[in-house]
């Protein structure tokens, strides 16, 4: 993989059913954000509502704000929530309807997506849902939400403690990513999204694997070029994807990989793990499997678990074995009330299983729990 080359690709045009959709802009400030947007919607006599949480606020609102201000819309609102998976709800999805209901919002005027996973997520649905669909400008600002949520129009909520239960395919005009905004992440919020960047080695490209591991400590000291690369290298695993399966039919399901597992974990711990860390025990425990089964052997292990623990992600082991496998049977990820499993049969080449049993999913998590109690 020669970095060099992805460095300088700054756009990614993305398809969807077969035609242009739109594109993932790779910048280093917001500063043509307002034309980028204007070209996609053209924002003369529109009005703009940016949605945002607490912390991402306090960074970039004002930025943001300012140079839509600047451009030739009719209004620019902001609707601010309070940060965290907890607001990723109904609720925070009516609020944000009083607000454009109140402020006349109506369905030629645009939503902006500025934050994290949660404000993609809920900011997509809300525009999927509002007088049927209005247009909406993903600008994420984790590393997660860049490589992977803001790309491909999966919107939704959690509804109650269930992840992501209530939602809608609703495909963004644009995706503009800007690198800058990783700086401001806590180490634990940027280190924590390499859970989705390893996952696309892992499951469909091990070049990218290996070159992940060769540049572990520019990307840990957010070595500007070579980020740019990786979240490039990302979209474009995701881009591939999504193209081929927009509604997870079939290929797109691989991106799950880590998720079954993870996500009970996550839900289990009260969300007090971030959703890539739980990603990552999920992957680890994924590979176990995928040995037990005979597709990989140990040295295939230990290499995502190196992988995983050089992005220093944390051990989680404050689980109930039984509850984790009981609390699997009620994510998505089913079909005829039997999990699709994501496991490999090598490093960069995953497949669908039906056949992963709880016995299989308790004697990993017994083990890794044991290993490190
Ligand atoms: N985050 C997984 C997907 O978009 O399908």
């Amino acid at each position: 993989m020669n970095s060099e080359i992805l460095i300088n690709a700054d756009r990614l045009p993305v398809r969807y059913n077969d035609k242009p959709c739109y594109d993932i802009v790779f910048r280093d400030s917001f500063d043509d954000l307002v034309s980028e947007i204007d070209s996609v919607v053209n924002l003369e006599g529109r009005k703009v509502c940016i949605v945002t949480e607490t912390t991402v606020s306090q960074h970039y609102l004002d930025e943001v704000k300012g140079h839509l201000n600047g451009s030739s819309c009719d209004f620019v609102g902001d609707f601010t929530f309070a940060a965290g998976e907890a607001s990723k709800n109904l609720d925070v999805v009516r609020d944000l309807y009083e607000y454009l209901i109140l402020n006349r919002f109506e369905r030629r005027d645009i939503l902006v997506a500025l934050g994290g996973g949660v404000v993609g997520d809920l900011t997509g649905y809300a525009a999927a849902t509002y007088l049927r669909g209005v247009d909406f400008i993903q600008v994420p600002t984790s590393l997660l939400s860049q490589v992977d949520s803001s790309i491909g129009g999966k919107t939704g909520v959690d509804f109650d403690s269930y992840k992501n239960m209530v939602g809608a395919f609703h495909m963004p005009k644009l995706v503009y990513i800007n690198i800058a905004t990783l700086k401001t992440l806590s180490r634990r919020e940027y280190l924590s999204g390499m859970g989705e960047v390893v996952k696309y080695g892992i499951i469909r490209d091990k070049v990218f694997f290996d070159w992940i591991m060769e540049h572990a400590d520019e990307i840990k000291a957010l070595d500007t070029e070579i980020v740019k690369a990786m979240v490039y290298r990302s979209c474009d695993n995701k881009r591939e994807v999504v193209e081929e399966d927009p509604k997870e039919q079939g290929v797109r399901a691989l991106l799950n990989f880590g998720h079954t597992l993870g996500h009970a974990i996550e839900k289990l711990t009260n969300f007090k793990f971030l959703h890539g860390e739980c990603v990552g025990v999920g992957s680890i425990l994924a590979a176990e499997i995928s040995k037990d089964l005979g597709d990989i052997d140990n040295d295939t292990v230990n290499a995502i678990k190196d992988s995983f623990s050089t992005f220093e992600f944390p051990d989680i082991i404050e689980y109930d074995v039984d509850e984790v496998v009981k609390t699997t049977k009620s994510d998505k990820k089913m079909s005829k009330g039997q999990i699709k499993f994501v496991l490999i049969k090598s490093i960069g080449d995953a497949y669908l299983s039906l056949d992963v049993t709880d016995d299989n999913m308790s004697k990993v998590l017994k083990e890794y729990k044991d290993a490190r109690g």
